[in-house]
Order: C-alpha cells, then sequence, then structure tokens
C-alpha cells in the first residue's frame, strides 16, 4: 500500500449487510488526524441494514446493490468505485462472496474482518462452532479479500480468551470489541504507520 503523502487520505468504501459497527468504527477513525483514510462510500447488499443510517449521519453517499443479480451489481460496483475514485475496499460485516472477477478488476486492496482466528473456523457461526469445540481461545483477523473465501494474506489477527459460562451472544460481543481495534491497527500497519 502507497505511503501516505502529503494530506490527501485514501479514498475507501465500506461494504456492509447488517449492524455496521466496524463501520461506524472506521468512520470515525477516518476523522481522526492520524487516519490514512477517508470514508467516501457506503455499500451494502441489504436495503434494511442498520448501518446505512450511518449515510445520512456523517453525510456519506451510499450505494445499495442487489447481489441476487451478482454480475450485474458487481458491473455497476466497479463503475461507482471507479467514479468514487476509491482505492481501499473494507468489507464489515459483508455476507455476500466477492468473484474472482470483481477482485481482479478492482484497481485497488480489499480487506475483510473476519470473526476467528483464521485459518481456522472459515465462514459462519464461528462463535457457536469454538464453543461446540471447546476451545480455549477464538478471536478475530483482518486479512486481504482473494477469491477463496477467508483465505487471503493474514494483516493482524487477535485473540480472545474463551470464558466457560460464554453463550455465542457473548462471545460475539467480546470478539467484536477487539475487531473494532483491529481494523484500525491493521489498516495503519498496510500504510506503514
Ligand atoms: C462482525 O462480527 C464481523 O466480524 C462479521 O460480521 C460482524 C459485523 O458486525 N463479519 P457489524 O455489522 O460491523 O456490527
Amino acid at each position: 500500500m502507497a505511503k501516505l503523502t502529503g494530506h490527501k487520505k485514501t479514498r475507501t468504501a465500506v461494504f456492509i449487510s447488517g449492524t455496521g459497527s466496524n463501520l461506524l468504527n472506521l468512520i470515525k477513525f477516518s476523522k481522526t488526524k492520524k487516519s490514512p483514510i477517508s470514508i467516501n462510500l457506503i455499500i451494502s447488499n441489504n436495503p434494511s441494514s442498520k448501518g446505512l443510517r450511518f449515510s445520512k449521519i456523517y453525510k456519506i453517499k451510499k450505494n445499495i446493490c442487489n447481489f441476487k443479480k451478482k454480475t450485474i451489481a458487481e458491473k455497476k460496483l466497479l463503475k461507482i468505485l471507479k467514479k468514487k475514485e476509491i482505492s481501499l475496499i473494507c468489507l464489515a460485516g459483508f455476507m455476500k462472496i466477492l468473484s474472482k472477477n470483481f477482485i481482479k478488476n478492482f484497481r485497488g486492496k480489499i480487506l475483510n474482518i473476519h470473526p476467528s482466528l483464521l485459518p481456522k473456523y472459515k465462514g459462519l457461526n464461528t462463535h457457536e462452532r469454538v464453543l461446540e469445540n471447546k476451545e480455549k481461545y477464538t478471536g478475530c483477523t483482518v486479512h486481504y479479500v482473494s477469491p477463496k473465501l477467508d483465505s487471503g494474506q493474514i494483516i493482524l489477527q487477535k485473540k480472545v480468551r474463551i470464558d466457560k459460562n460464554d453463550t455465542p451472544k457473548i462471545l460475539a460481543k467480546k470478539v467484536l470489541v477487539q475487531e473494532h481495534k483491529l481494523y484500525v491497527q491493521s489498516i495503519l500497519k498496510i500504510f506503514n504507520l
């Protein structure tokens, strides 16, 4: 990733599908002096995702893409990303899988945050699965997005200890706190800051 030159921040799009707590965290970070990124676009596949409210609150353009027609959605997306001069994409609870073609055609980097210590527990329902397997630790991972699900180069990870009374809900909350920190640390890392 290019080092930050001058004060021009790297124009970034955040892709969401749900609550958007990672999105909110990235928006707040982007407004700090040390942030090398600005958030210039919010993308969701889900018109009722709660995170879309941050578009209005923070005056950030949003766009809803109907991923039921994935090829058309991705084509439209690439056009919008180009028009908005986006060079970094942060997936944050985005529940759709981007195609190999999209990843290849996007002229920039794509990051994702996943709620497990990859390469263990790729995919969904990670908290239920770590509890079922009586793991002692879980955690979260920020990685580059590659065509293979949850398998791109890892940037940073954070371990979270599992306590005996943890439920999937409690674990999700504990991990989410660490996700917010990890995403910021990962962005600083890829900018060599
Ligand atoms: C996070 O746990 C993230 O790791 C997973 O989906 C959740 C998104 O939460 N991919 P939010 O929408 O950012 O609050």
